[in-house]
């Protein structure tokens, strides 16, 4: 009996995402193309099949989104990792229409999903998409004020951010304990603690792209916890990476361990050197890099070696070699694939981040000058990759419009240039209302896109706190 209904639930799991992902590809392809269109015929067949075999399992389809996530008919529908913005984009435009629960009651024919979709696509600015499609026979309609009122008040949307901000802080007080008590001269590392952190980190590398992207671009409020701050955002873009890689959670868990203890060694380089404003001097220069040793020593007195964990030595040791071996004499193994990941989350970090001696570069600048370096400091496969979880314009990148309006991309789309993108200021620099958000993709009656990307520009020239408008 408990067989068969884990089979049905893998079932509608395998259904919820495929729907998903249809009605993502759907709502999409209709901002650019009429409905009767020859593009649209195949998906709306399979788009109807999925919601009539999802009726004929539980006798109707009720979907609804909460926080991120979409659920079938009660289940909560887990997505490949790859589907996860489909998931989110789903729920956005849910939201956006004020429809919190979509309901098909009976077996669904092509033109009604067509009439649905049309009705759906149309730019609404109030809850009249909802209450036009709950005309729609075989398809019931619940708002999303309602649903929200249901649960609570938003309160799974507000939780998983409190969630995350709180794994972010237990990270920091952690590895900071860590590195304090090596520096008095203790040994050893508190295992469960660190389990935890680590297995947390990687719930959240597995989750939504912006809230990773959102909580890696804090920056420390006190310079000294610098370290502490970067070593984080290091550990949730490489397990981000990893699990864009599709890497078994152990391997993504084994990377996170690696990122999160790669530069113990900094703590003990004197804060002359690293805080100077001009160019360091070759002797200076030597100081620094012996963080790296430091760092392998921290980790061996911390009994890494002895319990055969010798991933996070190699990235210790790997982390700011090249690629292309450069730098060591010819014939030197090539580096650990661990240590490029790693090596690629710490240059982003370092080069968004704002030194004594420069400002920090915008996130599309760091991608840029890590570009040039494909092949040389870094291997191009992994770059690409990385490049595809951050985005040409990486989340958190403040740009303007042609419309004079001020954005944050949200959300990377399969267009590289039309992300979703959250408003900043009005094209008369005010402030918007809460949740604004266009689909830069989106196409209006004479077939131009209704806004486009000028250009980036830094955030902090306009007050602007990524971390902070990501995770609002
Ligand atoms: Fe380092
Ligand atoms: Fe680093």
């Amino acid at each position: 009996m408990e067989d068969q209904e884990k089979k049905i639930k893998e079932k509608l799991n395998r259904l919820g995402e495929s729907l998903i992902n249809q009605l993502f590809m759907l709502i999409r392809t209709l901002k650019i193309h009429q409905i009767d269109n020859e593009a649209f015929s195949r998906p709306l067949e399979s788009l109807r099949d999925t919601i009539n075999r999802i009726i004929d399992i539980s006798g109707d389809a009720r979907i609804i989104g909460v926080g991120k996530d979409v659920y079938l008919n009660g289940l909560r529908i887990r997505v490949k990792y790859r589907n996860i913005d489909c998931a989110s984009f789903l729920v956005e435009q849910l939201a956006g229409k004020d429809i919190g629960d979509l309901t098909f009651t009976k077996h669904i024919e092509v033109p009604q999903l067509k009439q649905f979709l049309v009705m759906f696509s149309r730019q609404a600015k109030d809850d009249t998409t909802a209450k036009q499609t709950s005309k729609l026979p075989g398809i019931s309609i619940g708002t999303y004020r309602k649903l929200v009122d249901d649960l609570g008040g938003g309160q799974h949307l507000l939780d998983k951010k409190k969630y995350a901000l709180r794994v972010y802080t237990r990270a920091i007080i952690t590895l900071k304990a860590h590195v304090e008590a090596l520096k008095r001269g203790e040994n050893g590392l508190p295992g469960r603690k660190l389990q935890r952190v680590i297995q947390e980190i990687c719930d959240i590398a597995s989750g939504e792209t912006n809230l990773l992207i959102g909580l890696a671009s804090i920056t420390p409020p006190l310079e000294e916890d610098q370290l502490y701050y970067h070593s984080v955002n290091v550990v949730l873009l490489s397990a981000g990476l990893a699990q864009r890689l599709d890497l078994p959670r152990q391997e993504v868990a084994e990377i996170a361990l690696a990122a999160y203890l790669h530069d113990t060694g900094m703590a003990y380089i004197p804060r002359e050197a690293i805080n100077k404003s001009g160019e360091l001097t070759p002797e200076e220069r030597v100081k620094v890099s012996r963080h790296v040793l430091q760092s392998l020593r921290n980790l061996i007195k911390s009994g890494m070696l002895e319990n055969l964990r010798i991933m996070p030595l190699i990235v210790a040791y790997e982390h700011h070699l090249r690629y292309d071996g450069k730098d060591r004499p010819p014939g030197a193994t090539p580096v650990n694939s661990v240590s490029q990941i790693v090596s690629l989350a710490d240059s982003y970090c370092a080069l968004t981040s704002d030194k004594s001696w420069r400002k920090a570069y915008r996130p599309d600048e760091a991608l840029r000058i890590m570009l040039s370096e494909a092949g040389k400091k870094f291997d191009p496969l992994l770059l690409k990759a990385f490049i595809n979880l951050v985005g040409i314009y990486p989340i958190g990148t403040v740009v303007t419009l042609d419309t004079g309006e001020i954005a944050m991309i949200f959300m990377n789309t399969d267009q590289p240039d039309r992300p979703v993108v959250k408003l900043l200021l009005t094209s008369d620099w005010k402030k918007p209302g809460p949740l604004r958000h266009y689909d830069l993709s989106e196409i209006d009656e004479t077939g131009e896109y209704v806004r486009s990307i000028v250009g980036a520009i830094s955030a902090e020239e306009f007050g602007i706190n990524v971390a902070k408008a990501l995770l609002d």
